[in-house]
């Protein structure tokens, strides 16, 4: 799949501007600043195809990636972020709402965790949301690097705990560090 060429293929704010869903497509939700980028950076081997940054609420629109022909990655705006203005939050929020209850060519969401915070309540309403719409998501843990290894079990079993109560979870949990390269391979192949 990943030897395919990868590009950037557009920036989404409306649901009427989502590229047809004539392509397999996988898409990166999480917290704002969780990695979602950084980590379509990593699996693609490109540094700065997805926008990256320090600042939350970085990505602001559904950026769609083009891997070989037939398939799609998607980077989702962040959700939980606070500091932005209300209108523009809600504006985003709902895109992503509608997006991740009503494509059709949407296989899998990978839901993105920071092993520091584990889930938090955000976490749980996009998951419930998931839920009802039947998407089949898988947890993806990152900035792995940033946790002591003792404390990564901890973490895990927090995590499982909260997905046993998702009957979309899939079960398996993938721990990843961008910066590192932990669980790049992993991820891309389960992709
Ligand atoms: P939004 O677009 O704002 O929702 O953020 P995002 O989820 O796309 O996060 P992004 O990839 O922009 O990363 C946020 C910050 O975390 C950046 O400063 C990254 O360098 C840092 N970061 C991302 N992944 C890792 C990782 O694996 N390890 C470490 N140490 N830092 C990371
Ligand atoms: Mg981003």
């Amino acid at each position: 799949l990943f030897a395919g060429e990868t590009d950037f293929l557009k920036g989404v704010v409306a649901m009427n501007g989502l590229p047809d869903a004539d392509r397999a497509e996988v898409c990166f939700a999480g917290r704002s600043n969780v990695g979602k980028s950084s980590l379509i950076n990593a699996l693609t081997g490109r540094k700065a195809l997805a926008r990256a940054s320090n600042t939350p609420g970085r990505t602001q629109e559904i950026n769609f990636f083009t891997v070989g022909p037939d398939h799609y990655l998607v980077d989702l705006p962040g959700y939980g972020y606070a500091n932005a203005p209300v209108a523009v939050v809600e504006k985003w929020q709902k895109l992503l709402k509608q997006y991740l209850s009503g494509r059709a060519s949407l296989r899998r969401a990978f839901m993105l965790i920071d092993s520091r915070h584990g889930v938090k309540p955000v976490d749980e309403e996009i998951m419930k949301l998931l839920d009802t719409s039947a998407v089949t998501f898988q947890v993806v843990m990152t900035k792995a690097d940033k946790v002591k290894e003792k404390d990564r079990e901890p973490m895990l079993k927090q995590v499982r705990t909260a997905l046993a109560r998702h009957p979309a979870a899939y079960p398996e949990i993938i721990l990843t560090s961008s910066e590192k390269g932990w669980g790049i391979g992993t991820l891309r192949s389960v992709i």
